[in-house]
């Protein structure tokens, strides 16, 4: 079990109290907790016998993301924030486990075990990415549950086309969805999505949604730089990390909403409208065997990825690793 450290309640009440400031506390355990969240990065400032936080659009900080993501599938949200953790899912799934109601929000500054799809693992540096993850506890029935990577991939890719689109330069990148769950910027991967199933006794089974972003430079592994990006580089500022995740968790509410609701066709034209690939796209498909030739030819009603190959033969992908063909 990885060791985490959680973001010390103190810090959201330094943040709530906004320009005010809240009075220094008098125990010094307290004011070491302001100490180790000023070492991470948060703009603290102590004066007059006061503590403020600095106004910073960028700073994961629960009780502001609670505030300002606006309510629509859930009656609340409750972000749970942690410094560093070992995967944001491991923790979401452990209080899913637990009873945590959906609307359930984990986000870290750091992973030290983040994973991604097929046991891969996904690079968490600290201040560097939104490592997030949602509880949901679904109506609908578990085999519709592959569409919820589609309503995550959707929001992700409308939270940057605003957010970017807001503090880009001229021509900000448009982001472009890669089946099954990426999100590509100029070409190259700059988002990634894993959905886990929870069984817990006693309350309805639950879904663990994690959304990691590569937002500054420190995000991409060096060795990953011809195929991963980050939103900085692509649009030319620096995006705030707070404002992207919270147009994030506003827009999956909407897509959630339309799973909830079994507008499944409504959402799997949300995705296609952000994705070039889907429909007549020359793509190399690798699922265990010697990786096939073939040409994507629509989704299924489920999210799957019908292709055709050069005998015009149809198959549909569930679950594979593609890229693009390039001539
Ligand atoms: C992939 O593209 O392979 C999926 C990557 C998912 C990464 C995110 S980061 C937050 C959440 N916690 C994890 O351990 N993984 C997901």
């Amino acid at each position: 079990m990885n060791e985490s450290i959680a973001i010390p309640e103190i810090l959201n009440k330094v943040a709530s109290a906004g320009h005010e400031g809240l009075p220094l506390p008098e125990n010094p355990a307290l004011t070491g907790e302001l100490e180790l969240c000023r070492s991470w990065g948060y703009a603290l400032r102590f004066e007059c016998g006061r503590a403020f936080l600095l106004p910073d659009p960028d700073s994961v900080v629960p009780a502001l993301i609670e505030q300002e993501t606006p309510l629509l599938a859930w009656d609340k949200i409750c972000v749970r924030g942690f410094l560093e953790v070992g995967s944001t899912n491991e923790i979401a799934l452990e209080l899913a486990r637990a009873g945590a109601a959906g609307g359930t929000v984990v986000c870290a500054e750091r992973q030290t075990a983040g994973r991604g799809r097929k046991g891969r693992s996904w690079s968490s540096n600290p201040g560097a990415g939104i490592y997030c993850t949602i509880v949901v506890r679904p109506r609908q029935e578990p085999d519709h549950w592959p569409l919820l990577a589609h309503a995550a991939s959707v929001a992700v890719a409308e939270a940057l086309r605003e957010v970017v689109g807001e503090c880009a330069v001229a021509n900000p990148p448009v982001p472009d969805l890669k089946w099954p769950n990426d999100v590509f910027l100029s070409g190259k991967k700059t988002a990634g999505i894993l959905i886990e199933t929870a069984v817990t006794r006693g309350t309805s089974p639950c879904a663990v949604v994690g959304i990691g972003i590569n937002v500054r430079e420190g995000s991409v592994p060096a060795e990953l730089r011809d195929i991963a990006t980050c939103v900085d580089r692509e649009s030319g500022s620096k995006a705030p990390r707070r404002r992207i995740l919270c147009s994030c968790l506003h827009r999956f509410q909407l897509c959630y909403g339309l799973f909830e609701d079994g507008e499944h066709g409504e959402l799997l034209e949300r995705w296609k409208g952000l994705s070039s690939m889907w429909n007549g796209v020359p793509i190399w498909v690798e699922d265990g065997g010697p990786r096939r030739a073939v040409v994507t030819c629509g989704l299924t009603e489920l999210g799957a990825l019908r292709v055709r190959d050069e005998n015009g033969k149809e198959d549909t992908l569930l679950a594979a690793d593609v890229t693009i063909r390039r001539a």
